[in-house]
């Protein structure tokens, strides 16, 4: 594997919308580098789902290029896992038959008891070993994006691509499952590109964070390295001071940077707060010191 893993150049991407057909991403550049996890951030609608869509090789750039590991994208495979809000999970199945599924695929000839211990081994990192037998029905929305996550790494992608994988679940939940990616990932080192609206979300688990200007048009406005050592927990971050300035400068580029040329409207600055970006330092207290160990 190159030390640039998965390369993206010179991105551009229109959709027909109601007032013409629209650039939605131009110019779109990012590198990621193996192992490592890249957070996406920006403005709801700018093309963030674009951008891991067409990574994903299910839509198809209009201009530029997609490389992973050296091999162009040009279609939907094996080598690139999803997650996406819900873990679209096969509901006549059992959590272990689910993540067995992805098992299958990456270790075809091993015996059904090898491949069983290695399915029940990514539910045991995901908390979900005592769950083993219960179908998607029998299971809460954060027990079954538990399992998402565990087929996901269980699948052993190239490149692993997240879309707002927690976006539809209670904070305290969300931060349980953060809990979740983060050991996941350190077990696992996969490389992975995660979009978030959450700031908190992006500090947190990644080593970069690549915030996408507003759309038409949308591009890499600034990338932030989250220069903050692992194993990080949110205690840690909370009386972390490079943390705040961190934080101070994502939400900077997202209130000022991202596109607006004015302040931010009230409605914006809603949607920031309720994304729980916009106040400062109370907010994130709230929110990261909720769950510390
Ligand atoms: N298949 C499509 N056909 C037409 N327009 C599309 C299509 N897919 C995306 N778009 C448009 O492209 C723009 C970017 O959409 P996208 O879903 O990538 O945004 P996003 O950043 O993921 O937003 P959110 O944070 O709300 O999920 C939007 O204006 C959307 O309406
Ligand atoms: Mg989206």
């Amino acid at each position: 594997m190159s030390a640039r893993h998965l390369v993206l150049s010179g991105i551009a991407k229109s959709f027909d919308g109601p007032s013409g057909r629209q650039r939605v991403v131009d110019g779109f550049d990012l590198e990621v580098e193996a192992r490592e996890l890249v957070a996406l951030i920006g403005h709801s609608g700018c093309g963030k789902s674009t951008v891991l869509s067409m990574v994903a090789g299910l839509t198809k750039p209009d201009v530029g290029s997609i490389v992973l590991g050296g091999r162009a994208v040009k279609d939907p495979g094996p080598d690139r896992g999803m997650v996406f809000q819900s873990a679209c999970l096969l509901p006549w199945m059992t959590a272990l038959q689910n993540v067995l599924l992805a098992v299958e695929q990456v270790m075809p000839s091993a015996t059904r008891a090898q491949q069983r211990a290695s399915a029940m081994h990514y539910l045991e990192l995901v908390g979900l070993d005592d769950a083993a037998a219960r179908k998607p029905a029998e299971l809460s929305m954060g027990m079954r994006q538990r399992v998402g996550l565990a087929r996901a790494f269980a699948c052993r992608p190239d490149v692993l691509l997240l879309d707002e994988p927690f976006g539809m679940l209670d904070s305290i939940t969300r931060m349980e499952l953060q809990d979740v990616l983060l050991s996941l990932w350190s077990e696992h080192r996969i490389t992975a590109l995660m979009v978030t609206h959450d700031v908190d979300e992006a500090l947190l688990l990644s080593d970069r964070v690549v915030m996408m200007t507003s759309g038409p048009h949308a591009h890499v406005g600034e990338i932030l390295e989250v220069a903050l050592e692992r194993p990080r927990n949110r205690r840690m971050l909370v009386e972390d001071a490079r943390f705040d300035a961190m934080r101070e400068r994502v939400i900077g580029f997202l209130e000022e940077r991202a596109g607006h040329h004015a302040a931010p409207t009230d409605e914006e600055r809603d949607e920031l707060e309720s994304l729980s970006l916009a106040e400062p330092s109370s907010k994130a207290e709230a929110t990261i010191s909720g769950s510390a160990p």
